[in-house]
């Protein structure tokens, strides 16, 4: 039965560049599209930027322009990553649009009728100077509990303790260094805590949908239970905080003048938004999509850092706003590089524009990352050398392979045709049985299993035609009967119609690869489909060369900085009045100098210097050593014995007039020493010790 789906991708937000975190999960939800469309359903498959929120208006502050300038700017650049690797939405439109401004009101307008919204004085942390409140991360000051100093606002990075930003010791505003003050001001809850929410929220969580698959896998289930209790338990859900005040950049609230809906409140309406902006285009019904009775399988792929707002706020909004809910929530885990982290913001050492930039070709990455992928909330690692030995020995050497071993002998011999014994039938079936596990398996979201059946198929045709030495024959054909001929054109064709099943099974990952094999070695008007997989082929063109394997040296260039970053313009128009930047260097020469955090354990006056301090510095060698530092106009001794700095510590000692000097100390200041700006000594966040590098 042909089904109707309606797909998303988490929407990423609008203050930066897509990093390889976005990229995974678009190649997830792509791979998974294209396999239900080979299957012969419609699939609508459609993302947005999320744009509002405090972050990207402060960015665009930051940088002179406005929110919409912001959010435009990046908008431009998405196309380029997503053609790039080959990721196929449907529609991409922007959570700061028509629709969703719409959508979000009517919504609430829905949620307010049911009696689900109320208001509540609260008091909170407001920047004077800036005149706004303050989110949690924009307030830092001393940890209550260890007194680390410049802790943000909801927990201490140092002693791990939780607390409200009313806590902090000392605390201050982030944008402005001002002391906040406390403010009341009136915002509207989303009542998630009335009976109804948290009974259609048990029910929805547990819930399965038409296809009789879960509507959340069994660890996000858990972890909603944790939420929400699981039925004798009192649920632990609060009223969902979903207002924020002027100035911020989002959608108003009706009848609230100076009020905004919270980010997270528009965000996923942005989904609904997408859809109707991309109805609209091309002539498709929106409310039938929607509509609570209708059919359309409503599946979101996400992360699992935003499952609560996925798998409570957003089905309940749905619901109590009198639209359909949501059928499938599929969570995945992070993306790590050789088992580091990546940073929200930041992300990895791997740039998906670096990676396409430097020639590296997209299916590589489609296909490795597929490799690792499975159903489950896993975090997988992008590792170097595993990637090159996926590709080369894997993809290249064992499926590609198998094309170019048997259709020359094809072409040379037989003039592109292919011929199977009696029982094709048999290797029909072989076939279609073959791709309906792999077919399955994609539905199933279980990609890494399907890679490994894939590449056993492999195996198992190359073993084979192996076996058959074909090689040999071919040689001595001249002499060689009708029998041994036919031998040779049926091992040659069984390997060929082999090619051509994984082809079609690998048409989800490989999109462009897969085409290519359909339409130019077999000849086919149009891409595969699932059913193309027990179909012999009877015939060929030449084979053309059809994947390069990785360079390994590629890895390496790939985590240099993108060539943009390299290639910056002269960089001294930047800092207004500024001293120009040095040359560009590379990661090679930045490496050969050794930051490392230092202890200051002692420091003194140094006699007959005007300049100098004598610095006792532990940098975690055992040993203490002696540095002189240019700082005694900016600091006495006392400011400084007890705190950390950083120290260049792989430089000569240097022979001075009061004593060698064991290292340098790091300071900013302006650049022309006669303009007296102050010097500042550098002060790693606190946490760090003594002897952790800088990198
Ligand atoms: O976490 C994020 O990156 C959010 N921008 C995801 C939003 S998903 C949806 F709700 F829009
Ligand atoms: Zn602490």
């Amino acid at each position: 039965m042909s089904r109707t789906l309606f797909v998303t991708t988490a929407l990423p937000y609008a203050n930066g560049s897509f990093h390889i975190g976005h990229i995974m999960e678009y190649i997830q939800a792509d791979i998974w599209v294209r396999a239900m469309r080979m299957a012969g359903h419609t699939v609508h498959f459609v993302g947005a930027d999320d744009t509002h929120g405090a972050p990207i208006m402060l960015k665009a502050e930051a940088e002179g322009i406005t929110p919409k300038e912001l959010v435009a700017r990046i908008a431009a650049e998405r196309p380029q990553y997503l053609q790039g690797f080959h990721i196929e939405f449907d529609h991409w439109h922007s959570t700061d649009s028509a629709e969703n401004v719409e959508l979000s009101q009517d919504i609430y307008r829905k949620l307010r009728d049911a009696g689900l919204i109320n208001t509540r004085e609260i008091e909170q942390f407001y920047d004077p100077v800036k005149g706004m409140f303050l989110a949690d991360r924009y307030i830092k000051g001393e940890c209550p509990k260890c007194h680390a100093k410049d802790q943000y606002g909801d927990s201490c990075e140092v002693c791990g303790a939780v607390y409200a930003p009313t806590d902090l010791i000392e605390p201050y505003s982030t944008l402005t260094k001002a002391r906040p003050i406390l403010k009341t001001s009136e915002h509207y809850f989303f009542q998630l805590s009335d009976p109804r929410c948290v009974q259609f929220l048990q029910e929805w969580t547990t819930g399965s949908n038409a296809q009789g698959n879960k509507h959340l896998q069994a660890e996000v289930l858990a972890k909603t239970r944790e939420w929400l209790g699981s039925g004798d338990e009192k649920a632990n859900l609060g009223d969902w905080d979903i207002s924020r005040d002027a100035p911020y950049f989002g959608i108003e609230i009706p009848d609230a003048p100076g009020k905004y809906f919270y980010v997270w409140l528009d965000a996923p309406v942005g989904y609904l938004a997408s859809l109707k902006s991309y109805c609209t285009k091309v002539g498709l019904d929106y409310e039938a999509l929607i509509d609570p009775n209708s059919t359309t399988e409503q599946v979101h792929f996400i992360g699992k850092d935003i499952v609560y707002f996925h798998a409570l706020f957003w089905p309940a909004t749905l619901k109590f706003s009198g639209r359909k809910t949501p059928d499938q929530l599929n969570v995945h885990g992070f993306i790590t590089v050789s088992g580091e982290k990546m940073s929200k913001s930041r992300g990895t050492g791997i740039s998906p524009l670096r990676y396409l930039e430097i020639g590296m070709n997209a299916e590589w990455m489609r296909y490795y990352i597929a490799a690792k992928l499975n159903a489950r909330v896993e975090d997988i690692d992008f590792n170097p050398d595993d990637f090159i030995a996926r590709v080369n020995s894997d993809l290249v050497g064992k499926y590609v392979n198998i094309a170019s071993r048997a259709a020359n002998f094809i072409s040379k011999y037989f003039e592109g045709q292919l011929s199977y014994p009696h029982d094709a039938a048999t290797l029909s079936q072989h076939w279609v049985q073959a791709a309906d596990r792999i077919r399955s398996d994609l539905e199933a979201r279980e990609f890494g299993r399907a890679i490994r059946e894939i590449m056993a198929h492999a195996d198992q045709i190359n073993q084979a035609f192996d076996a058959a030495q074909p090689w040999l024959i071919a040689k001595t054909l001249a002499e060689a009967d009708a029998s041994q001929r036919l031998a040779l054109q049926h091992i040659c064709s069984a390997a060929l119609a082999g090619f051509k099943a994984l082809s079609v099974m690998l048409t989800p990952i490989l999109p462009t690869l897969a085409q290519r094999v359909a339409l130019e070695l077999f000849g086919q008007t149009k891409s595969f489909v699932w059913a193309d997989a027990g179909v012999l082929p009877q015939q060929i063109n030449p084979f053309k060369h059809l994947m390069q394997r990785v360079e390994p040296g590629m890895l390496d260039n790939l985590f240099e900085p993108s060539a943009d970053v390299a290639e910056a313009p002269a960089p001294a128009a930047l800092i207004p009045g500024g001293e120009p930047l040095a040359p560009t260097i590379s990661i090679d020469d930045f490496v050969k100098i050794d930051l490392r955090v230092a202890l200051i354990v002692n420091c003194e006056q140094v006699e007959g210097s005007t300049k100098l301090l004598r610095l006792t510095l532990d940098v975690g060698e055992g040993r203490l050593r002696n540095v002189f530092s240019g700082i005694k106009s900016a600091y006495t001794p006392e400011q400084l014995i007890g705190r950390l700095t950083v120290v260049v510590a792989n430089l000569a000692p240097r022979k001075m007039k009061f004593g060698v000097s064991e290292g340098m100390v790091l300071a900013a200041s302006h650049f022309d020493e006669k303009v007296d700006t102050g010097i500042y000594v550098l002060d790693p966040a606190s946490g760090a010790k003594p002897g952790m590098r800088i990198h």
